[in-house]
């Protein structure tokens, strides 16, 4: 099954999607982006992930030529194409192509890049046993619910992570957690739901609201307030949400055991009903 690319209104193998070297996405990192599931063909909540597409942009400034219909129209053509049932689809937008200068050109046309590939999910085992992550110092600018694709923070922080053995890593501002550099971050305690709130230091994740939806419809209460990172040692669960790991169980932060050291009966809940949502 091919792998395939939307580079500038032309479906194309993957491999021969090409953008110039002036692109000020290649440049600068200007420009944001989406990432989103196909299961079983279908999308998952696209219209979320385009509406914070459509936000991103327009906080930064790119004009979004494309209307919903038309995004709706690619990503279907896109997923038909690959014919990958189980697949990803990243969508990037970037102010487009001029020769570098910080001060962005007054007119240009947006680059826009849709590309769809077969989707690899993360080892059955950490969902059956929980993760591992690690807490690291929040190094990225203030405007985390912008979804950027100058991710060189979110990238390093990311290697920290694996050379310590962990899955994630979860940044920490001020003393207080905020979210993983791929996910966003939940604490149970005495059955509730407890999540760091939406705001301009985090991302307001696509999988986090229908998370705290189901969770709501399952009789779990649900608290968006600030987490302290010792709230988080002291949690009875822990679990990250995205949209490439759907709910993942964490049951060590920086070698401290979570709880039982297990993942917990919400946390399992939670990932029963996620699975269910998505069919
Ligand atoms: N990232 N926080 C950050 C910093 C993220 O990068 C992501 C997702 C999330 C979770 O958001 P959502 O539930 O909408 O996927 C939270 C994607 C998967 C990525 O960068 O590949």
């Amino acid at each position: 099954m091919p792998e395939i690319a939307f580079v500038n209104d032309a479906f194309l193998p993957l491999a021969e999607a090409r953008v110039s070297v002036e692109d000020r996405g290649f440049q600068f990192g200007d420009g944001v982006y989406e990432l989103l599931r196909v299961y079983a063909g279908a999308p998952f909540h696209p219209a979320e992930h385009l509406g914070r597409l459509e936000q991103s942009a327009r906080a930064i400034g790119i004009p979004l030529s494309f209307t919903r219909d038309r995004w709706t129209a690619v990503i279907a053509e896109a997923i038909a194409r690959s014919g990958f049932p189980d697949a990803k689809v990243y969508i990037q937008v970037t102010r487009g192509v001029a020769p570098r200068d910080h001060v962005p050109p007054g007119s240009v046309t947006p680059t826009v890049v849709v590309t769809v590939r077969a989707m690899a999910p993360p080892a059955a085992e950490l969902y059956a046993n929980g993760a591992a992550v690690v807490t690291v110092a929040d190094l990225r600018w203030t405007r985390c619910d912008i979804k950027s694709i100058g991710l060189l923070a979110n990238v390093l922080t990311k290697q920290q992570a694996k050379e310590k053995g962990a899955v994630e890593a979860l940044f920490v501002r001020d003393g207080a957690v905020l979210e993983g550099a791929t996910s966003n971050v939940m604490t149970v305690k005495n059955r509730c739901l407890v999540t760091p709130p939406e705001g301009p230091l985090l991302l307001s994740g696509v999988t986090r609201k229908v998370v705290l939806g189901l969770a709501l419809e399952a009789g779990v209460a649900v608290k968006e307030q600030p987490v302290a990172e010792a709230e988080l040692y002291a949690a009875a669960e822990v679990f990250l949400t995205g949209t490439t790991i759907e709910v993942l169980p964490v049951v060590r932060v920086n070698g401290r055991p979570i709880g039982a050291g297990v993942p917990g009966p919400v946390t399992k809940l939670m990932m029963a009903r996620f699975r269910e949502a998505h069919g």
